[in-house]
């Protein structure tokens, strides 16, 4: 069920081969992440008008309202559960 909606989406031809090989460095890597965020994220993109709480982003919106919120979940949740290839790096302009 799950391939059957990342399929729909092609989400690897954006995230890459394990979601974890974006096509451009500006786009977020997502295995092994929380899935919780994951899915706040995804559901974020859905919202419209509510800067508070939503996220603005023509690609991601459009795909996130492609589904509901039970399928973001699932995706999430399979996203979550794929070995992480993240890690912090530390921003200078932090220190
Ligand atoms: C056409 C390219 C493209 C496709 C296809 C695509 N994404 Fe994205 N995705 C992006 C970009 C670009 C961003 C960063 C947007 C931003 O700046 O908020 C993003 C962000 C995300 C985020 C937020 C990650 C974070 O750390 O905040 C999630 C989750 C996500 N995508 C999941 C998916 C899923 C699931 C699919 C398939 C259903 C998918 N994406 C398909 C380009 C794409």
């Amino acid at each position: 069920m799950v391939t059957a909606l990342l399929n729909k989406a092609a989400c690897a031809s954006c995230h890459g081969a394990n979601f974890s090989k974006p096509i451009d460095p500006s786009y977020p890597k997502l295995s092994g992440q929380h899935a919780d965020y994951l899915f706040v994220a995804l559901k974020a993109y859905k919202s419209e008008n509510n800067p508070a709480v939503g996220r603005n982003n023509g690609v991601m919106g459009a795909i996130a309202k492609q589904f509901s919120n039970a399928e973001l979940k699932a995706l999430a949740n399979y996203m979550g559960s794929l070995d992480s290839e993240l890690s912090i790096k530390p921003e200078p302009r932090f220190r």
